[in-house]
């Protein structure tokens, strides 16, 4: 079967930072701000992110692209025979499981932006609490979550039914501009309300005593989601990019546009928080509660919703394709079924799973795995030991399983890269020593103490 490829340059890079900005960026990570102090967490996010997550994209590019085949496969073609084809089994379950509860999440985006086009945050409750009880009492209902994860999970699995090039590279091109464009006028809009600068020094002047083993874990465990590496995403997109391409240049370029994402999505939401003398540390209801009541207190705050919640689901859908592409490419290539039909199967394993998730706010609340509600454990159990686990064994791969030349010859493209030949000692270095060391050292310590 011929494989499909990302069309060019910049078809790569709309497909990657499409997968990488989503509601990691919009939902989760203003929330993991706001719970673990602020800027001490951007601080220690930033460095992070550029020393850790960005060689392990790298390194997972590099699987993708030097195996040409899905995250099932790669590791048995790299090193036929060996032990590490079970990682393919870890690569192909972890996205198949974050996108059952991604979509409920995507859903709870489709609900809110219908709230907000029909104007209810203005009419609805006018306190933080009322919007918390208008928030759970919709999560925790039985149809209308479901329905919405449904009618989410249906645009996803057609987009991905439609192909890689005229399908995913297509849409991510439509929708990446628009989301941009979106966050600038919100952000703006945030950060010029009377009496934002108190959020905004929150956000960027860090308080270095705050920082400790569990901020370094959450924010090593959210540059993973956020950046979408350890989970086989990043090298199912890698085994579609040409041989032409400069994979450092667009692993570089999407790690840069998913900060730059991050940080818009806090300097939108942040501000605003502030201004109206509400708590930073709301978790995870944070979108869903707060920010509607800041809505409906705020000029244009209408239009901002509206803007906001498509800008959630739009940024959502993008990533969640991705996550959905690695079960389909799977199913293709080891199963030899048709696209079409690659995409329903995954469609029903995670349709279900999803109605389980959410329903696991309301009628199955009572279930519990490991003191975890579903939604919960599906979250935690992923973010925290599947992604980084999966990160591990892809840099242990490229940096101690793969043969050196191989990997430069994959990141040099054959050596005619000079200006990766430069950089590719420091990059393996990183790839080969620091990250397993720091992945094992963070996991541990948060662990332990
Ligand atoms: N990287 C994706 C996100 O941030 C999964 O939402």
């Amino acid at each position: 079967m011929q494989r499909e490829n990302f069309g060019n340059r910049f078809g790569v890079l709309v497909a990657m930072a499409g997968s990488a900005i989503g509601l990691g960026n919009l939902w989760r990570f203003p929330y993991m701000v706001g719970e673990y102090g602020g800027a001490a967490f951007i601080f220690v996010y930033i460095i992070c992110f550029f020393l850790l997550c960005l060689p392990i994209l790298i390194a997972e590019v590099t699987v993708g692209r030097r195996s040409q085949t899905n995250a099932f496969r790669a590791f048995h073609r790299l090193a036929p025979g060996s032990r590490w084809n079970l990682v393919g089994i870890l690569m192909v379950a972890t996205p198949i499981i974050v996108v059952s509860y991604y979509s409920v999440i995507g859903g709870w985006s489709i609900e809110y932006f219908i709230k907000a086009c029909s104007l209810d945050f203005s009419a609805g409750a006018d306190t933080e609490t009322g919007f918390g009880d208008m928030f759970n009492g919709f999560i925790t209902s039985v149809w209308s979550p479901v329905i919405y994860h449904t009618v989410y999970l249906l645009v996803t699995a057609a987009v991905v039914a439609v192909g890689v090039k005229s399908g995913i590279e297509r849409f991510g091109k439509i929708m990446m501009p628009l989301l941009f464009v979106i966050m600038i006028v919100i952000a703006v809009r945030s950060a010029t309300l009377p009496g934002a600068g108190s959020g905004l020094e929150w956000l960027f002047k860090p308080d270095f005593s705050k920082i400790d083993a569990s901020v370094c874990a959450a924010a090593l465990g959210q540059g993973f989601f956020s950046l979408s590496v350890g989970f086989g995403i990043m090298l199912t997109y890698g085994s579609y990019i040409s041989k032409k391409e400069n994979i450092g240049i667009s692993s570089f370029y999407t790690a840069v546009s998913d900060l730059v994402f991050a940080l818009i999505a806090s300097c939108a939401i942040m501000p605003a928080v502030f201004v109206f003398g509400l708590d930073p540390r709301e978790g995870p209801g944070l979108v869903f509660e707060t920010l509607p009541f800041i809505f409906s207190n705020m000029s244009l705050g209408g239009v901002i919703s509206i803007l906001f919640f498509l800008a959630l689901i739009v940024a959502a859908l993008t990533s969640s394709i991705s996550l959905f592409e690695v079960g389909v490419a799977y199913l293709m290539e080891e199963r030899r079924m048709s696209r079409k039909k690659s995409s329903v199967i995954i469609f029903a394993v995670t349709w279900l799973l999803g109605i389980l998730c959410s329903l696991s706010f309301g009628p199955l609340s009572g279930l519990k795995l490991f003191g975890n509600t579903l939604f919960n454990f599906f979250d935690k159990f992923s973010a925290n030991y599947l992604m980084p686990f999966g990160a591990l064994l892809i840099v242990l791969f490229v940096g101690w399983r793969m043969k050196k030349d191989d990997v430069r010859d994959e990141f040099t493209n054959g050596g005619t890269l000079h200006g990766n030949s430069r950089i590719f000692g420091f990059a393996y270095f990183l790839i080969r020593y620091i990250a397993p060391l720091a992945i094992v050292v963070i996991f541990l310590s948060n662990l332990l103490w």
